[in-house]
């Protein structure tokens, strides 16, 4: 079992980035908290973060063979990237769309994902934890 975990713009910040939303603990604290988790799965991943939107398409697509499945916080793309959802439709890797913040609680322009549809779950607001529940809901998927 293969996991890639996949944050898009601005998440680099962590930490410093509004904490009253986002939190206090850095990117790094996330990975840190991500390589635990998946070291007592006995899973294997890979993380990657960018502030670019063509950058996350090229890590979807080079995802193809690669990873069995693929955790995704898009950030901001979420609301606005239609290539980022056609990507995720094009590679056919089951994805997990990860918020840390409640998306649905926030302005009008976060209600819209456009990556949701492409996805086979969604998880908002569950903080940095939100991406463990993600990486356990695709072990369930693949039966583990
Ligand atoms: C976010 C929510 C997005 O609306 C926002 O643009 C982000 C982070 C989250 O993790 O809560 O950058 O995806």
């Amino acid at each position: 079992m293969r996991i890639l975990i996949l944050n898009g713009p601005n998440l680099n910040l962590l930490g410093m980035r509004e904490p009253g939303i986002y939190g206090t603990e850095s990117y790094a604290d996330l990975c840190e908290r991500i390589a635990r988790h998946c070291e007592a799965l006995g899973i294997s991943h890979s993380v990657f973060q960018s502030n670019h939107e063509g950058a996350l398409i090229d890590a979807l697509h080079g995802a193809i063979g690669e990873y069995d499945g693929i955790v995704f916080n898009p950030a901001a793309y979420t609301h606005t990237s239609i290539a980022i959802a056609d990507a995720v439709k094009a590679i056919g890797i089951p994805t997990v769309e990860v918020h840390i913040s409640d998306v649905s609680a926030r302005e009008e322009f976060r209600q819209i994902s456009y990556v949701r549809s492409a996805c086979v779950s969604t998880i908002s607001g569950h903080g940095f934890s939100g991406y463990l529940e993600a990486i356990d809901l695709l072990l369930e998927r693949f039966g583990r």
